[in-house]
């Protein structure tokens, strides 16, 4: 473990890291994980990585846990990056399936990593807003590492995700509202229950585990990023953490100064990052009367905003909206072309691929990235006819 300090990702106020925190304390914006990638380096290398464990714990030395630590770990990550068949003729598609990660998305990889943190620093009780998967990840993850899980979700969350938090032994509060109006509840509630609040964003090491998304694609990919890379984004973790995952392999020495042109993709129902990116905006209003199928897309107001829009303009992508019908309609087509039944979240990316096609943003030849985030099976209320 090499972890320096916590840099504020908006102020650069750095934060002592032995102790459980949250926010900046200067200005509440998300604090990101500084590791020295010189002493990392000494034992991780591209060589030495392609001897080890397939789960994401290989990246140990640039993961937040002290190594004499046991991780809270089932499994995660080493998902495989497949290469489409027929989807995406004339372009060179590959579609790396988060759906096999336990709990089946990949907010497997993020709770591994803040779990075994809090964990590690002594939280016995867990809280988190969900739109669905995340609250399924924490659910599996406390129950692994003994803690307890609070989980707040909006009532039309899929039914799959409430039952599968009850099963695993969460307490599960369902709000009529979206996830934002979870996120205030806790907020409300934390210091009086003694919760430790592990909000996406709103404590630093989520995102630590999402970055592995983007070391295991550099490595799949033998070192080579592709040219556009299409993220549903909803709080835009996984996004923030490739892009945090690229300049650290960099340093590393492992791949160059290339970047993919990132494409967020949203719901149009819930499209708040698309506006703001559309008007040049920094910072993204919050969307009223957010709605789509795709719960993990239902994020009307996300606090790693600024980062989102910063990355999707440094790297020369965008950010595109697919309505739900689009979502379901593509998402059949994946299913039948490709042998993967995907989360409408994933499926909203297929049907983005095709307008960015249309307009000339991916070209034929490029080598293109989607990721599936979860499972369809998780979602069957959507799909059914
Ligand atoms: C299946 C799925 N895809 C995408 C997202 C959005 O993820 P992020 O918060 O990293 O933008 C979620 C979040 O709930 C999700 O469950
Ligand atoms: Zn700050």
């Amino acid at each position: 473990m090499f972890l320096k300090h916590l840099e504020c990702s908006a102020c650069g106020l750095q934060h002592e890291w032995p102790r459980l925190q949250n926010l900046c304390r200067s200005c509440h914006k998300p604090l990101l994980a500084i590791v020295d990638l010189a002493a990392a380096s000494r034992t991780l290398t591209r060589e030495t990585l392609a001897t080890r464990e397939k789960s994401l714990w290989r990246y140990r030395e640039v993961l937040p846990l002290p190594g004499d630590v046991e991780p809270v770990s089932l499994g995660e990550g080493g998902t495989p990056l497949l290469h489409a068949t027929k989807f995406g003729d004339d372009i060179d598609l590959c579609i790396k399936d988060e759906s096999l990660n336990p709990t089946q998305s990949f907010k497997a990889r993020g709770m591994t990593v803040a779990v075994s943190m809090a964990k590690f620093f002594g939280a016995t009780k867990l809280a988190a807003p969900s739109a669905g998967n995340a609250g399924g990840a924490l659910a599996a993850y406390a129950a692994r590492a003994g803690l307890e899980a609070h989980i707040f979700m909006p009532r039309d969350t899929p039914r799959a995700n409430i039952i599968e938090c009850r099963e695993l032994g969460a307490h599960v509060t369902l709000i009529d509202g979206l996830i934002t109006d979870c996120g205030a509840e806790i907020a409300r509630r934390k210091e009086k229950e003694g919760w430790f609040d592990i909000s996406t964003l709103k404590e630093p090491y989520r995102v630590e585990g999402k970055k592995t998304l983007g070391y295991e694609l550099a490595e799949q990919l033998n070192w080579q990023l592709p040219d556009a890379i299409l993220y549903p984004t909803g709080g835009g973790t996984g996004l923030i953490g490739m892009w945090k995952a690229f300049d650290e392999m960099e340093t590393l020495g492992w791949i160059g100064k290339k970047r993919p042109r990132m494409f967020a993709v949203q719901a149009a129902g819930c499209a708040p990052i698309v506006r703001a990116f559309e008007a040049g905006e920094k910072t993204a209003a919050e969307f009223l009367d957010a709605h789509t199928i795709a719960s993990g897309l239902r994020v009307p107001k996300a606090i790693g905003d600024f980062l989102i829009l910063s990355i999707l303009r440094q790297s020369d992508g965008g950010a595109i909206a697919v309505d739900d019908e689009q979502m379901i309609r593509v998402g059949r087509e994946v299913g039948s072309m490709e042998g993967l039944f995907v989360c409408p979240e994933g499926a909203a990316c297929f049907a983005a691929l095709k307008l960015l096609q249309r307009v000339g943003k991916i070209a034929s030849g490029d080598r293109v990235i989607i990721f599936n985030t979860g499972s369809g099976v998780k979602y069957i209320e959507c799909y059914k006819s």
